[in-house]
């Protein structure tokens, strides 16, 4: 619970005795009703606007969440199953996953409230990488790697050019281990790339979100992003500075 002034205020539309004499003389409006009352307590759920303008009072998180295999990266699921968002339980902002892991796909999935950024990380311009770790049948050939590297035609379009590495391989099990980096983000990419190979991907991780790597968390851990992994997340998607400019 916060102080209403407080929270316009933070909000940077007023300064903390501005936002008094805001409140004072009936301009704010807390779910649609005017209060006029200093001191008035709200939490993170109340709607409060300023002459019926919206106060955005959501302070912005970022968390990078090392997604299990069999989690679903939505907000929530008709079917009951576990959701990215159950691993936040203790956070009070709405947070979504950043784009979607596979439900079967573990790895590394960003999770915000900052939906300007999420939209601009999630815009095919912005280019940002992936790298997925692929554990496949059968041992893809050189071949297959180039193509894989070059470009692959699936039902939507060629793929744009991937880094592909052949990381490790068991020719006796016919297994082997494909690290991939690409930018695009179809649906169920990794998979049909290797589908369209006739090769299958038994399991799929993503290893890194851009310049984040899954460096000293298990599945099923989050951290927070620190300020400057926010900062080069922002300056890599030309959004300037002012976390607060949704
Ligand atoms: N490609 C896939 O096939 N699945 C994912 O979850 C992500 C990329």
């Amino acid at each position: 619970m916060e102080r209403l002034q407080k929270i316009i205020a933070q909000a940077g539309i007023a300064s903390r005795r501005k936002a008094e004499l805001l409140i004072q003389s009936g301009r704010v409006q807390v779910n649609g009703k005017r209060v006029t009352v200093l001191g008035t307590k709200v939490t993170e759920k109340d709607k409060i606007a300023v002459d019926g303008v919206p106060v955005q009072k959501e302070i912005l998180v970022y968390f990078l969440l090392y997604k299990p295999a069999g989690v679903i990266s939505s907000v929530k699921d008709d079917r009951n199953r576990t959701t990215v968002v159950d691993f936040f339980q203790q956070v009070p902002q709405r947070i979504f996953p950043v784009g979607r892991l596979d439900y079967d796909t573990s790895g590394a999935i960003l999770m915000t409230n900052d939906g300007k950024l999420a939209n601009r990380l999630m815009h095919p311009k912005f280019e940002i990488d992936k790298t997925y770790i692929a554990t496949v049948h059968p041992v893809p050939e050189a071949s297959q790697l180039r193509k894989l590297s070059s470009g692959i035609r699936l039902d939507d379009g060629m793929t744009a050019p991937a880094k592909v590495q052949l990381v490790e391989s068991d020719y006796l099990k016919k297994t082997a281990m494909v690290r991939l980096t690409i930018h695009e983000g179809r649906n169920r990419q990794v998979r049909r790339m290797f589908a369209a190979l006739d090769i299958h991907v038994r399991k799929l991780k993503r290893e890194r979100y851009g310049f984040l790597s899954l460096a000293g968390l298990h599945p099923g851990d989050a951290r927070s992003l620190k300020p400057h992994e926010v900062k080069t997340l922002y300056h890599m998607t030309h959004l300037d500075t002012g976390h607060d400019d949704r």
